[in-house]
């Protein structure tokens, strides 16, 4: 959820770091610190707002020395504030951390700390640490065993990096990823290889109770007890240096732009996956799909395609109530995981409980260096780049080609999905932009909006209200088009907008009939359909097409509406309040 970065080479530390920094603020971007190393002296500065507007105002840039840490922050534990923005020196000011992740017998340690004569300025779990940190180094005098002595203390899912006022950088990983970039006499320890790909593209990825020592001469792995670790270097994909906006004004803009082209790229590169992928669903007792917030809807979306065209059931499994689901898992079944980023911390426990029943595990995801790939029987990339706009835009329809893909290799005689038919239809949905525009001026001060849709188009709906929700704060839900009577009918009239996706399909008669109940309340109805009706008050047509295509094509104009209403109503379409990219915590 937060970023960390450590940079330890012959440049000046502070402007690297801060450039990593912006690139990795995905993570989290409410405050922002750095502290550099020079002069056996920690100097630090830090505060609320993006890495832009605190760079600004306080010049981190300009810190002093060649070694130094930096972090963007998703608040956990406390409020946003500058005192609890990262980095925290300990009480002498010799050490100062970062971290990311919970630390969850904080309040313990704290107390104890607190009785040794230690005390706090901030809210914050992670400056425990710092202090924690301090205390064992004044009784062991060595970085290597302090880090022993101080992992074997906490509890919780943490990644941190510390640094030492002798320039000694030392970081820990414990169910929160670190990865170290390798280049000419430098080194960088980061929560992304987003922090430093522009430098190098050689990587260590840490693995899982292990942590590093950096100092002026080498570089070590150990694990928590203190074992030396062969190191294992990999190339990442220079791909992942694709993260510039280029000519868009926002990401999330571009993200959006890009789906007629990253739809060809949807399992590419892992296109063996899709045939082993199926041979494990032909086989499998039970299949369970699950996923959190898109890639749950995305889930959904397969749940419907796998019963409807191969005629298999399954059940989709929203991540986070996998633990509260007892017995719901059978054992030996199937576990399809979707992520993008492949280290949401709800994602991860599914599939851990899933393992503890003996499922194999499909991960369907973005990143293929990433945790979930790693714990995975089978892993199909979207291979759609680096989606860095908080909003998942592009990954979702990635998702739904690769699903697309499954059924297809399922098929007995091969289903024919015409992939150009559908990225024609996004081209011609994008090009329809200025409407959609004028259209977000319209709803820019509604308080609610529902988006209703039948079978195959419900999830598409819940999508829908989770993409206006957290791109507009516009309150937005998704309803199922059959129980309008059943309860949401209560909520119609002049104040609010109805989105009815209404394609020429087979809920198309039943759709339109909900939309004449909805208008006869009074309520403002916008159809996203292939067949105009008097009943749309605005009428945003996508092309009439196979059915397959529809799903993907009455997701863009609503992305596009949520992108548009946020400028109108002056938010910051990449990074909406209170959220963050990855949610790497419970
Ligand atoms: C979607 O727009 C969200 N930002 C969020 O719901 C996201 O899809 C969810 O956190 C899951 O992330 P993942 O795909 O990386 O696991």
């Amino acid at each position: 959820m937060c970023s960390i970065i450590g940079y330890s080479g012959n440049e000046n530390a502070a402007p690297v770091i801060v450039k990593g920094l912006r690139r990795m603020e995905y993570r989290g971007y409410d405050s922002v610190g750095v502290a550099t190393e020079s002069n056996n002296h920690i100097e630090l500065k830090k505060g609320v707002g993006k890495v832009e507007v605190v760079n600004s105002k306080f010049q981190l840039d300009d810190l002093p020395g060649s070694i130094g840490i930096g972090h963007t922050r998703w608040a956990t534990h406390g409020k946003v504030t500058d005192a609890n923005a990262h980095p925290h020196p300990s009480n002498s000011g010799k050490i100062a951390i970062v971290h990311n992740g919970i630390i969850e017998n904080f309040d313990e340690l704290k107390e104890n700390l607190k009785k040794d004569g230690y005390s706090f300025q901030s809210e914050t779990d992670s400056e425990v640490i710092a202090n924690l940190l301090q205390k064992n180094y004044e009784n062991l005098n060595d970085v290597k065993n302090t880090m022993i002595k101080t992992v074997s203390e906490l509890r919780g899912h943490y990644s941190f990096i510390a640094m030492f006022e002798n320039g000694q950088l030392a970081a820990a990983r414990y169910h929160e990823p670190l990865i170290i970039g390798i280049g000419k006499e430098k080194y960088f320890l980061s929560s992304d290889v987003l922090g430093f790909i522009e430098q190098t593209d050689d990587v260590i990825y840490i693995d899982n109770g292990n942590f590093v020592l950096i100092d002026q001469e080498k570089m070590q792995i150990l694990d928590f007890d203190g074992n030396e670790i062969k190191p294992q270097i990999t190339k990442v994909s220079k791909e992942f240096a694709d993260v510039y906006k280029g000519d868009y004004a926002h990401f999330t803009l571009k993200e959006i732009s890009e789906q007629s082209e990253t739809i060809f790229k949807a399992g590419e590169t892992t296109k063996d996956s899709i045939k082993k992928s199926s041979d494990y669903l032909k086989n499998a007792k039970n299949i369970y799909l699950t996923g959190s917030g898109t890639s749950h809807n995305a889930s959904l979306v397969g749940k419907y395609l796998l019963s409807k065209y191969a005629k298999i059931k399954s059940e989709s499994i929203i991540a986070s109530e996998m633990p509260f689901s007892e017995n719901i898992i059978e054992p030996n079944s199937l576990l399809i995981a979707l992520s993008q980023s492949g280290e949401s911390a709800d994602v991860l426990e599914a599939v851990n409980i899933a393992k503890k029943s003996n499922c194999k595990i499909i991960a369907i995801l973005n990143s293929l260096t990433s945790t979930l790939a790693r714990e995975s029987d089978c892993v199909i990339g979207m291979n759609c780049g680096p989606e860095i706009g908080v909003a998942a835009t592009k990954s979702f329809t990635s998702q739904l080609i690769i699903l697309y893909k499954i059924i297809q290799e399922l098929s007995d005689e091969k289903m024919v999905i015409d992939f150009q038919e559908i990225s024609s239809s996004i081209s011609q949905i994008l090009m329809e932009h200025n409407k959609i525009k004028k259209l977000a001026n319209e709803i820019k001060d509604i308080s609610d909006i529902y988006v209703l849709g039948r079978g195959i188009h419900y999830p598409i709906a819940i999508e829908s209200a989770l993409k206006i929700k957290e791109l507009t704060y516009i309150h937005a839900e998704g309803i199922a088009g059959g129980e309008l009577k059943h309860g949401p009918l209560a909520l119609m009239d002049s104040s609010v907008f109805v989105i009815i996706i209404n394609p020429g399909d087979s809920t198309y008669q039943d759709t339109l009939m909900s939309a004449r109940e909805i208008k006869a309340r009074g309520a403002k109805i916008i159809g996203i359909s292939d067949k105009s009706s008097d009943v749309y008050d605005y009428w945003i047509q996508i092309p009439k097409t196979h059915e397959l295509t529809f799903p993907i094509s009455e997701t863009i104009p609503i992305q596009l509406l949520s992108y548009y209403a946020a400028l109108e109503k002056d938010t910051d379409p990449d990074y909406p309040r209170n959220l963050a990219k990855s949610v790497t915590v419970k």
